[in-house]
C-alpha cells in the first residue's frame, strides 16, 4: 500500500512538472543584430475617401469641432503619441483622378469636383497640397505623394515636385510664393501609379514598365533631395508583373536606374471578396480565417523578395507594402462606397502579426502604410462628430513604435499549433529587436483565443538583468471600442512571467498581444 503510494506520488509529480514545461520555445539572438528595422514600416495612408480627410483629419478652420487651422486636434494629439513616420496621399484610387492644381490657392478659387470613384461626393479641394504638407509637419511626419498616373500627365507630375521642392526662380516656385510657402517642404517619397493593373488604368507590366520610367524619369531632384520613387505592383500575387518591372530596371543602364527606388505591394486582408463578413459580429471560424490571411503575408513577401533578390540581389529597391490591413463589409446604415468599418481585437491581432512579419522581413521591406488612418478600413482612429475612439489597432502601433529605426534581432520559434476543422496555423507569432539605448523589445503574439501558450524564451548574447511587460487583449475575441463607453481593449500591464538566468518564462493568455521590454 505504502509503496502504491509513493508510485502514485512520484508519478503525479512527474506529469505536474511535464506538464508546467514549456513546448513553445523561442531563441532571440541579440548576437547576431544586423538590419535596421525601418521607422517607414509603421507608416499610414489618408485617402479621400469617405470621412478619413474631410471630418476625419480636417475640420476646416470655422469648425466647431477643436481645431488647430483645421485639422482636428484630439486626432493631431492622437497621431503625435504614436509617432506617425510617413503618410501615403492623396490615394489610392483617388490619385488617379486627382489634379493637385485644383487643390492650392484661395479655397473660393478651387474648383469642386465629383469624387468619382468614392461614391459620387463633392470634393470641394479644400484639402490640398499645402493642406497635406502642413498636416505632415504638425505630426513630424515624411510626405509621401502619390502622382496621378492614370488620368494625369507627366508634365503635371513633374510641376508638383518643382511645387513642392525647387527653389529656382520658376513659375511652380512663384506660384507656390504667391500661395504663402516661401521654403520647399522637400518631399521626398512619390508613387509613380497606384494600382496600375486595375484603377489605376488597367495596364499590362510591359506598358506600366514604360509608363514608370518615363514619368520617373521627368520628376527630379532639387537641391538635397534625392527622390525616392515607388513603382506600382500587379495583383498581390502577380509575381510575373514584378518579374517585369525588376528586370527592366536590371537592364538598364547604371546611372539611369534611379528611376525606381522602391517597388509597391497591397494586401489586404479579407474572408472572400465576394462575403467579406462583418467587423465585429463574426465566429471563431471567421476569427482563424483572417489570422491564416494574415499570416500569409509572410509567404507573399517571401515570394515577391526571392524574385527582387535574383535581379537586385544588393537590395537597393525596398518593397514597400503602401497599402495593408482587414478590410470587412461596411457599416450598416452608411454608404458602402465609404469603406467605414468597426476595428476589434481581431484586428489588433491582424495589426501585430503583420507588423512583426515587416519587422522579420527589414532587409527588403523599407515601408508600409496601413489602410487607412482614420474611419476608413483597419483605421486606427474612428470619428463621429466631435467624438473619437482610439481603436485597438491603434493600440498596437502604439505598443510597437518601440521597433521603429530599432536593429532587429534575429528569432527562431518553434511552437504549438492552432487548429480549426482541418485547417492549423501557427499558434504564436514574433519579431524582437534592440534600441539605441540598447533595451531588447519582444512582441508575441497568442493567435488561440482559447488557449494559455506556456513558452520559454532564450536570449543569446544578452545579459538579461530586469524586465517589464505590457498586454493587449480582451474577454471577448470581438471586444471593440465605440463611442461614449469605456474602452474594452487597450494597453495594460503584464506580469505572467518570470526572468531567469538567460531565460524568460512566460504565459501568454489567449488572443494576446505582448510587448517585452529587457535590459
Ligand atoms: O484603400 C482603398 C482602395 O483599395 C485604394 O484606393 C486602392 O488602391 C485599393 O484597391
Amino acid at each position: 500500500m505504502k509503496r502504491y503510494f509513493i508510485i502514485c506520488l512520484v508519478l503525479f509529480f512527474a506529469l505536474n512538472v511535464f506538464a508546467q514545461r514549456p513546448i513553445n520555445k523561442l531563441v532571440v539572438r541579440a548576437d547576431s543584430a544586423e538590419q535596421k528595422i525601418s521607422k517607414f514600416i509603421y507608416g499610414h495612408f489618408a485617402e479621400h475617401l469617405g470621412r478619413c480627410i474631410y471630418g476625419g483629419i480636417w475640420v476646416g478652420r470655422n469648425s466647431k469641432i477643436p481645431n488647430i487651422r483645421g485639422y482636428r486636434k484630439d486626432v493631431l494629439t492622437a497621431l503625435k503619441a504614436i509617432h506617425v513616420p510617413v503618410i501615403r496621399w492623396p490615394g489610392g484610387c483617388f490619385a488617379d483622378t486627382y489634379h493637385w492644381k485644383e487643390g492650392i490657392g484661395p479655397y473660393s478659387k478651387r474648383p469642386r469636383i465629383v469624387n468619382t470613384t468614392w461614391g459620387g461626393v463633392v470634393e470641394d479641394n479644400s484639402f490640398g497640397t499645402h493642406e497635406f504638407l502642413e498636416f505632415c509637419e504638425l505630426l513630424g511626419a515624411e510626405p509621401y505623394i502619390s502622382v496621378n498616373v492614370g488620368s494625369g500627365t507627366v508634365r503635371e507630375a513633374s510641376e508638383w515636385v518643382e511645387y513642392v521642392n525647387s527653389t529656382y526662380d520658376i513659375p511652380m516656385v512663384k506660384l507656390r510664393h504667391k500661395n504663402g510657402r516661401l521654403k520647399p517642404w522637400n518631399v521626398k517619397f512619390w508613387g509613380i501609379g497606384n494600382e496600375t493593373w486595375g484603377c489605376g488604368g488597367i495596364m499590362s507590366a510591359d506598358y506600366y514598365a514604360n509608363v514608370l520610367s518615363r514619368y520617373s524619369f521627368f520628376m527630379k531632384n532639387y537641391g538635397e533631395t534625392k527622390l525616392y520613387k515607388i513603382a506600382s505592383s500587379g495583383l498581390p500575387e502577380d509575381f510575373n508583373w514584378t518579374e517585369i518591372i525588376m528586370k527592366k530596371w536590371k537592364n538598364t543602364d547604371t546611372w539611369l536606374q534611379d528611376y525606381m527606388s522602391g517597388y509597391s505591394l497591397h494586401y489586404y486582408t479579407v474572408i472572400d471578396w465576394n462575403k467579406k463578413g462583418s467587423a465585429i459580429n463574426f465566429t471563431e471560424k471567421e476569427w482563424f480565417i483572417i489570422l491564416q490571411k494574415a499570416l500569409y503575408l509572410d509567404e507573399l513577401i517571401k515570394k515577391h523578395s526571392e524574385i527582387m533578390d535574383r535581379y537586385d540581389p544588393e537590395k537597393r529597391i525596398g518593397l514597400v507594402v503602401d497599402e495593408w490591413g482587414t478590410w470587412y463589409d461596411v457599416e450598416p446604415g452608411v454608404n458602402p462606397a465609404f469603406l467605414y468599418q468597426q476595428n476589434s481585437l481581431r484586428d489588433a491581432i491582424v495589426a501585430a502579426i503583420s507588423l512583426n512579419i515587416f519587422n522579420n522581413h527589414c532587409d527588403r521591406v523599407k515601408m508600409a502604410n496601413l489602410a487607412q488612418l482614420v474611419n476608413v478600413l483597419q483605421s486606427v482612429i474612428i470619428t463621429k462628430d466631435e467624438q473619437i475612439v482610439l481603436t485597438p489597432t491603434y493600440y498596437v502601433f502604439k505598443m510597437f513604435s518601440v521597433h521603429q529605426d530599432a536593429t532587429l534581432l534575429p528569432t527562431k520559434l518553434e511552437c504549438e499549433e492552432y487548429s480549426y476543422g482541418e485547417e492549423k496555423i501557427k499558434s504564436l507569432n514574433v519579431s524582437a529587436s534592440r534600441d539605441k539605448d540598447g533595451k531588447i523589445h519582444i512582441s508575441i503574439v497568442n493567435l488561440d483565443p482559447n488557449n494559455v501558450k506556456e513558452l520559454e524564451c532564450k536570449i543569446l548574447g544578452s545579459n538579461v538583468e530586469k524586465g517589464s511587460a505590457e498586454i493587449i487583449t480582451a474577454e471577448r475575441m470581438n471586444a471593440f471600442n465605440d463611442f461614449g463607453k469605456t474602452e474594452e481593449v487597450n494597453i495594460k500591464p503584464f506580469e505572467k512571467f518570470k526572468l531567469e538566468d538567460d531565460r524568460l518564462i512566460v504565459s501568454l493568455p489567449p488572443k494576446s498581444i505582448v510587448m517585452f521590454e529587457l535590459e
